[in-house]
């Protein structure tokens, strides 16, 4: 092994290589640091406060032994953890901060390689971002999800149940009681979300981008081949340094439309959009909302998983894995661009066989024949909103009715419940305030409630537009990532209560029946300018100075692209 980037720090006789050497012995082998050796960090995102990764310090030391077994230096390094379920006033606030402070430790440090341990939704974003702009040899070790609990004899999914349970209470369908009763069982172990959200889904796109070992994504928490593939990965880790391949070698153009297959067959998050378009603009990788339409229209959606279909993640392992949905359409991806593993990823997709097809689904009987993620523009949002048609009520695909617009989330919790409220199922829900700048941070509320008015007359479903997102774990007709929004100028801003809303999914339309000459005679409400008032100090300030719109992935402008590994001055 030659040309270690550790050496700049560990391979003189000097003073300084003394000092960097010295304070790091404390019990390591004498030949640890002779600048042969592999110096591979262990990015752990493990925390108490991030219920879904507490497990990954164990996951750690199974890595920890595979480096040491292929002869490199091992480093557990704590870095940025988001909880997705505790941070507020949202995890993505925080996501680019974590991608900048994950950067800089890798570039700072002396690290010849870096094994990624993430799991809840924002941590594998985040650790990828990083690893892009620094692009050293890197690899993910995923969490896990976590095994499936019950409730009175039925299996429930993580966040999809929640918020069925909660509209139940809502329509008086079950008691608040009931429903607090179930909270005991929703989270049987160790592992992130069970459902095909923005967790499972985030692990499936670092699989089907190259980034993992192929055939770990998906792998239980608690299960105990974790662990294996988890020393496997630290094996791997130092192959790979002394190979010198490197995430811009891994994750190419294609590779990123080879993931957009991917997420479509799994029914997955639409929180990939931003994070896919996030990690490609850190590698100047040439990646569009418009590729989201393209490449993933006619894929058909295989995983029967919540949100979109019956079952949970562990019966997607019992089936036979990612690898084997993936085989199903293999056809579909591009077999060239490479994994960690050195090999295409379609060298991974033969003789897997489907163990049971009621969850993975066969090509001609699909949960979904033409799921992906659709694409629409229009008045309303002229650089793009999206939809997921595969959680959407197909009825309501095509539909025409007047807008009822709240300012922001607490003008919407103070009177979507209003007896008086006039709404019928016909009517648009619109929810502005809620992007990037105007939460800020782009929260996940874009699945607002329906009127309990109308949850009593049984409306499980109806049209509803915001600039925000939606929980990975979430269904409905629902449209979001509205850009620009509105607090950015976007004409979401514009839009009044009773404007007719026209949204055509087949033809990826969404507008509002308002002329221009009108629209330039309309401003913002008094009420919405209020909701935006930007913060003064502190990392907000910094982000919603200079986050990008959610067509581009709203990371922040200064952010895009990379400043490699090099540290050409000393520390002392
Ligand atoms: Fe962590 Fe769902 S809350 S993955």
């Amino acid at each position: 092994m030659k040309n270690l980037r550790s050496a700049n720090w560990y391979g003189n006789v000097d003073r300084d290589a003394y000092i960097h050497r010295a304070w790091m012995r404390r019990g390591l082998p004498e030949d640890a640091l002779n600048a042969t050796k592999p110096q591979i960090a262990i990015a752990n995102t493990a925390s108490d406060l991030t219920p879904c990764n507490m497990h990954l310090t164990e996951v750690a030391e199974s890595v920890k032994q595979g480096i040491w077994a292929a002869g490199g230096v091992p480093y557990n390094l704590p870095v940025v953890s988001l909880g997705e379920t505790q941070v507020k006033p949202t995890a993505m606030l925080w996501r680019n901060m974590a991608a900048m402070a994950m950067e800089e430790m890798f570039r700072a440090n002396p690290i010849d390689g870096l094994v990624l341990l993430g799991g809840c939704d924002k941590t594998i974003p985040a650790l990828l971002m990083a690893a892009a702009s620094v692009n050293l040899p890197a690899v993910v070790v995923p969490g896990g999800p976590m095994l499936t609990g019950h409730f009175r004899g039925e299996a429930l999914g993580c966040g999809t149940d929640v918020w069925r349970l909660s509209e139940e209470v809502r329509a008086g369908t079950i008691t608040n009681g009931q429903f607090l009763e179930s909270e005991q069982a929703t989270i049987r172990s160790k592992g992130h979300c069970n459902t095909m959200g923005t967790a499972s889904t985030m692990a499936v796109v670092a699989e089907a981008l190259g980034m993992t070992i192929p055939g770990f994504a998906g792998t239980p928490a608690p299960d105990s081949r974790l662990l294996v593939m988890a020393h496997e990965t630290g094996r791997l880790i130092v192959d790979m340094v002394a190979h010198d391949r490197r995430p811009s070698d891994i994750m190419t153009r294609s590779s990123f439309l080879n993931s957009i297959v991917a997420v479509a067959a799994v029914g997955g998050s639409t929180n990939a959009v931003v994070h896919l378009l996030a990690i490609a603009g850190r590698l100047g990788v040439d990646l569009t909302l418009d590729d989201f339409d393209a490449t993933g229209k006619g894929v058909p959606v295989l995983a029967n998983l919540k949100p979109a279909g019956e079952y949970l993640t562990d019966d997607l392992y019992r089936a036979g894995g990612l690898l084997a949905l993936l085989a199903e359409v293999k056809d579909l991806f591009d077999p060239t661009p490479i994994t960690v593993t050195g090999k295409p990823l379609v060298d991974y997709l033969d003789d897997r066989p489907v163990w049971d097809a009621n969850v993975i689904l066969p090509r001609d009987k699909p949960l979904m024949e033409d799921a992906g993620i659709a694409v629409l523009r229009g008045n309303i949002a002229p650089l793009g909103a999206i939809i997921k048609p595969a959680a959407a009520s197909p009825e309501l695909l095509q539909h025409v009715g007047p807008a009822l617009v709240f300012d922001s989330v607490e003008d919407m919790d103070a009177r979507i419940d209003d007896p008086d409220l006039e709404v019928t199922a016909d009517t648009v829900l619109v929810l502005r305030g809620c992007g990037p700048r105007g939460y800020p941070g782009m929260a996940e509320v874009g699945n607002m409630p329906l009127p309990q008015k109308l949850l009593e007359q049984g409306v499980r479903d109806m049209v509803r537009i915001s600039d925000g997102r939606m929980s990975g774990t979430a269904y409905g007709t629902v449209i979001l990532h509205s850009a620009p929004e509105a607090a950015a100028g976007g004409p979401l801003a514009l839009v009044r209560t009773g404007d007719m809303i026209t949204l055509d999914v087949e033809n990826r339309i969404l507008s509002m029946d308002v002329s221009d000459e009108e629209l330039s005679r309309r401003s913002p409400s008094p009420a919405s300018e209020a909701a935006y008032a930007a913060p003064t100090r502190g990392w907000a300030r910094l982000y919603v100075d200079h986050v990008m719109q959610a067509n581009t992935g709203a990371d922040l402008d200064f952010l895009v692209g990379g400043s490699g590994d090099v540290v050409t001055r000393e520390s002392h």
